[in-house]
């Protein structure tokens, strides 16, 4: 991405503002950032080596130096997206609107539709497709000014495309912008050939699966939908228990639809994330907090199944570290809207401007494995970074379901402007 020795220098930020540190912040820590007003900040070959005041800015000359004047925009980091199922084939509109008058999402399953309706699709599509839609859906969530994007396989469910699935992400990681986690979910449904002897399709995962994927090194982490009806906890406890012995970082789709003890089980195993929570036992999310996995909440997800939300809220005042992801599919949640996720986080979850930037940057980074390297605007860590046309970051929450993202850079380079496609919309 970066080229060598390029210098990126941004000046006159009304705001830069950020979390700081290299793990996620729980409590009231998602609350407190760094905010300096008329800001700088200096990188070298894709890492910030520098941030403060204008007027603090050390001198600099150098042939390949860009520069940014931020006047009248706040500077913040980039957006971490740690949930998503971006990879898949065809859609599902006719079931969305089945929901809306009243079938139930796991009904659907039931009945062979659901993820198995996009599996079909998935394994019939072929891999130039499926890397070339992909493709597409990172330029769109990088222009809402997401830098980072965990992806899900899941929708293969047969030995050759679930790896397909993999690939696909592990190409687009070097050949796009967005940078991308690639996460392994065979067990994100039993699919149809495995209907009424799960344990084996359980096994075959253990077995074929997981093996072949580790030995490719081709996922970062493992996930399972832990749900009443697809796996159960101790199917899923034998799934990420392999995983972990073959050096994949564990993630569970827990207690979505009902309370099923997927938080505990996460607590239990040092799982980095769990996942959704809208049915989280107080006990579950207080084993999370003691043990330090991230809670991810989702709540386009929630909106789209009209489920109660997660208890974002809850969660943060009682310790826990919370990131907010879109979950982007084709089914529960056909949307990777970032300023939806914020409207929803601010006026539903009641989350503050401070919280859901933290949850978003620094968290996000954290339930993705990369708090070390991205999730804030320190020295030390990718300049990975967004630039917005409001002089305050509130604006995220203010602007209620509106895209604010100006200009988005990545490792140093600037990735996205859109001063120039969006003429006389800025400012
Ligand atoms: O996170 N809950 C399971 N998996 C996805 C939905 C996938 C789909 O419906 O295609 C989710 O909501
Ligand atoms: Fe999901």
């Amino acid at each position: 991405m970066h080229s060598e020795g390029s210098i990126l220098l941004i000046k006159h930020a009304a705001e830069i503002v950020t979390s700081t540190g290299t793990t996620a912040r729980k409590g009231t820590g998602m609350n407190r950032l760094e905010r300096i007003t008329d800001g700088a900040l200096l990188a070298k070959d894709g890492m910030i080596e520098w941030v403060g005041t204008t007027a603090d800015l050390p001198e600099i000359s150098h042939e390949n130096l860009t520069i940014i004047d931020a006047t009248g925009c706040s500077v913040i980091p980039g957006f971490v997206d740690s949930h998503t199922h971006f990879v898949f084939g065809g859609y599902r509109p006719e079931e969305f609107f089945w929901r809306l008058s009243g079938t139930p999402y796991l009904e659907i399953l039931e009945r062979g539709g659901g993820i198995l309706n996009t599996v079909k699709a998935t394994q019939s599509m072929g891999y130039e497709a499926m890397v070339e839609t992909a493709s597409r859906r990172l330029d769109d969530m990088l222009a809402m000014g997401v830098t980072t994007v965990e992806g899900k396989s899941g929708y293969g469910l047969d030995f050759d495309t679930e790896l397909m699935q993999l690939k696909a992400m592990g190409n687009l990681n070097t050949d796009h912008a967005v940078e991308v986690v690639p996460t392994f979910m065979g067990a994100h449904a039993v699919p149809p050939e495995y209907r009424g002897r799960e344990d084996d399709y359980v096994t075959f995962i253990v077995e074929s699966l997981l093996p072949a994927v580790a030995e490719q090194s081709i996922a970062e982490f493992c996930d399972v939908f832990c749900e009443k009806g697809v796996f159960s906890v101790d199917q899923t406890r034998k799934i990420l228990q392999a995983a972990g012995g073959l050096g994949l970082k564990r993630k569970i789709h827990a207690d979505e639809i009902v309370s099923f003890g997927g938080a505990e089980l996460a607590a239990e195993l040092g799982a980095v994330s769990a996942d959704h929570l809208l049915q989280a036992s107080d006990k579950g999310i207080a084993d999370m907090a003691a043990r330090g996995v991230v809670a991810t909440v989702l709540p386009i997800t929630a909106f789209c199944l009209r489920e109660k939300y997660a208890r974002a809220r809850w969660i943060i005042d009682n310790g826990g570290a919370l990131a907010l992801a879109t979950d982007y599919n084709p089914g529960s949640c056909f949307s990777h809207s970032i300023p939806m996720l914020i409207a929803l986080a601010a006026i539903q979850l009641t989350l503050s401007p401070a919280e859901i930037l933290t949850a978003l940057t620094l968290n996000g980074a954290a339930a993705v494995g990369r708090a070390d390297r991205i999730g804030t605007l320190e020295p030390g860590k990718q300049a990975d970074i967004v630039i917005l046309k409001y002089p305050s970051y509130s604006f995220l929450s203010y602007h209620a379901g509106m895209d604010i993202v100006d200009r988005v850079i990545k490792k140093g380079q600037v990735v996205v402007d859109k001063r120039y496609s969006n003429l006389g919309g800025n400012k």
